[in-house]
């Protein structure tokens, strides 16, 4: 099976590799870019040079890539600040612009020559216009970080990639590293191009295999590290709390215990005379089973500072998870709420947390559904540094067998955190399959992830135009407009056809595929939406509800007259018949949006047949198949979610469609 090119195909490089091009510096990375641009030349008939090493360098070159570029006072560089770290990146950034008539990268550092080159690779043409102007790039976020939720074995309940819908994964199989490695490579710069610039290789659940990586089966790692360093991407490692005694050394893992945080010490520097470049440790603790500080009597700040001490003389972070919630809650209890607890738990923590912890909190305050308000915690801690995560496996969102560009939500999201977040984290959607993500365009996803971190005021159109123009270089405006009313709305119909107004979690227990009103109701899980005859949602305003509204800085949600629609059910309890700001009754509105998303991806199926000859027939095939299951889903989403609630309310559809 052959590699998917994904964003990277040759043809991207058509515009460099046809040209005179210099490469100055020195370093691994160098090296890399050298080997890109050689082999684009190879290709293309250019030329390429290498500064103090080439023979002969031609008077005139059309690109020079420098790492000469770091001068004082360059960049956004300022006094660091407790979010964010150190406010600009040493070595990432680059001034792209013109130079005695040729395009010219100046690099930071190895780094930001690197990106400097992709950043030509997705101008094209256009980065040889003499009119030019000097632009400095900057990464916005200095962690850009894919956690993926690899296991080593195939785990009897979750498979080998927990919430993986594209195959097994791409660094183990059967138990056993990748005999060939070849395809890690190709991941490594196809991050490297979207901005990525750091890995975590294991799942944030730590089984016994994966908890060895840390000692017996750290040559697995370093070997995976030995691939990504080529390409600017450091490798994390996902631990276990309860290493110390899981791996039989110790009788406790009592974070201020001085053997177990010698034991800590110890283990760590061993990681780095394996990895020096290691980036860190990332953890979930006291969630969902998962060991933490908790059960000997300490505070998440311990646990993290703990860990913290043991990176510290590294350049290391551990990023610390506030996901902690008590997933074993009595659905009869109306006042224990979800949604509070990584506030509770973190928000009285803040400034007790060392310079190298990040709190990683999810994008909203319960678990990535297809729409939440932005968690509390991140206006919360101003005195900690904070990574805020997403997920890009579609585990709530079509599980890449819809179609959902999720780039208009999350750049919904970083809007809101700026200046808050130094840090983005994305859970990974990539596997084994030959598309690299089961769906070929939820590879425009993993592409939006990385380049939003880079830069989240890009927009979503225009990145999704800048996926489309890599990955189809030979896409006639067609296919483009084709993708784009795929593409671009994707998310809202998605969010049409299944739960609505902000709800959550009616989808069907433990795989979360597919329609299931009652499915989390009467569970330990704490995802609940009350629905009863008269109305529907939760109310977690300060005045009646849970008090989850008062947790913001603002009153916005606390009152229905300001709480914006999308997020009404999330908020509030109302009834059916309450007048939404769109001048629709609730179950109008929920009537009308579930017809009217299945009615669209009905349309999409018949708008990708015209993509047919214009895509290569294999990847046609794949979407066209999955578009048949999503066209299939969201019809059952609709004639459940639509009968259900026609049958409690009693209420007609106003049109008379209908309803079962
Ligand atoms: C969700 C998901 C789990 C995952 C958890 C987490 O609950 O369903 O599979 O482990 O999030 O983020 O830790």
């Amino acid at each position: 099976m052959g590699i998917h090119a994904a964003w990277l195909p040759s043809e991207a490089f058509r515009a460099l590799g046809a040209r005179r091009v210099l490469v100055a510096g020195a370093g691994p990375i160098v090296e890399t870019v050298w080997d890109e641009v050689t082999r684009a030349c190879d290709r293309f008939g250019g030329a390429a040079y290498r500064s103090g090493l080439s023979a002969e360098v031609p008077a005139h070159l059309d690109l020079v890539l420098s790492t000469a570029g770091r001068c004082p006072g360059a960049g956004s560089a300022s006094a660091a600040s407790p979010t964010e770290g150190p406010a600009a990146s040493p070595t990432e950034g680059f001034v792209l612009g013109r130079r005695a008539e040729s395009t010219t990268v100046l690099a930071d550092g190895a780094a930001g020559m690197l990106y400097g080159l992709f950043e030509i690779a997705r101008r094209g043409e256009s980065a040889f216009d003499p009119g030019l102007a000097d632009e400095r790039h900057d990464p916005a976020l200095l962690l850009r970080v894919l956690d993926h939720w690899d296991n080593v074995d195939v785990h009897p309940v979750m498979g080998q990639v927990e919430r993986g819908y594209s195959g097994g994964s791409i660094f183990w199989h059967q138990g056993r590293p990748h005999d060939d490695l070849t395809r890690v490579r190709s991941y490594a710069r196809l991050l490297a191009a979207c901005g990525i610039n750091a890995i975590t290789v294991n799942n944030v659940n730590v089984h016994l295999s994966e908890t060895r990586l840390l000692t017996s089966r750290l040559d697995e790692v370093a070997a995976i590290a030995g691939i990504m360093r080529a390409y600017g991407v450091r490798v994390h490692l996902s631990v276990n709390f309860a290493a110390p005694v899981i791996l039989g050394d110790l009788p406790t893992a009592d974070p201020l215990e001085d053997t177990v945080r010698q034991w800590w010490a110890q283990t760590t520097e061993r990681v780095f005379e394996a990895i020096p470049d290691f980036g860190g440790y990332l953890v979930k603790a006291d969630s969902e089973g998962q060991p933490g500080p908790f059960t000997y009597g300490r505070g998440h700040d311990d646990g993290a500072n703990m860990l913290a001490a043991a990176l510290a003389p590294h350049d290391a972070v551990v990023r610390w998870r506030a996901f902690v919630y008590d997933h074993r809650q009595d659905w009869r209890d109306r006042s224990t709420d979800r949604a509070r607890a990584a506030h509770d738990h973190f928000a009285p923590l803040d400034g007790r947390f060392h310079d190298n912890v990040i709190v990683q909190v999810k994008h909203g305050p319960m678990d990535f559904q297809t729409r939440e308000p932005v968690s509390p915690v991140l206006s919360a801690m101003p005195a900690t540094r904070l990574a805020v995560e997403l997920q890009v496996t579609q585990e709530y969102t079509g599980q890449q067998k819809h179609v959902c560009y999720l780039a208009p939500m999350w750049s919904g999201v970083l809007a809101e955190v700026a200046g808050q977040v130094g840090a983005l984290a994305a859970v990974s959607n990539v596997g084994s399959d030959e598309f690299w993500t089961g769906h070929p365009l939820a590879q425009a996803n993993l592409y939006a992830a990385g380049r939003l971190a880079w830069d989240p005021h890009r927009g979503p159109v225009a990145l999704l135009d800048e996926w489309i123009d890599l990955t189809f270089p030979s896409a006639p405006g067609p296919l483009r407009s084709i993708l784009h009313d795929l593409m671009d709305e994707s998310w809202r119909t998605y969010e049409q056809y299944t739960a609505p107004l902000g709800v959550g979690f009616m989808v069907r227990p433990g795989h979360h595929y597919g329609p299931d009103v009652d499915g989390y109701e009467y569970t330990p899980w704490g995802t609940y939406h009350f629905a009863d005859r008269d109305g529907v949602g939760v109310d977690r305003t300060r005045t009646t509800g849970t008090g989850f509204a008062g947790q913001y800085p603002h009153d916005r949600y606390e009152s229905v007259a300001t709480c914006p629609d999308e997020l009404l059910l999330f908020f509030h309890h109302v009834p059916y018949g309450h007048v939404l700001h769109s001048g629709v009754t609730v179950i109008q509105h929920i009537y009308d949006t579930h017809f009217a998303g299945a009615e669209r991806v009905t349309a999409m199926r018949q708008r990708w047949r015209r993509a047919e000859g214009l895509v290569d027939p294999a990847l046609y095939a794949r979407v066209a198949d999955r578009l048949d299951e999503q066209v299939r889903s969201a019809g059952e989403w609709r004639d459940q979610i639509n009968t259900y609630f026609h049958r409690k309310s009693g209420v007609p559809d106003a049109h008379g469609r209908r309803i079962h």
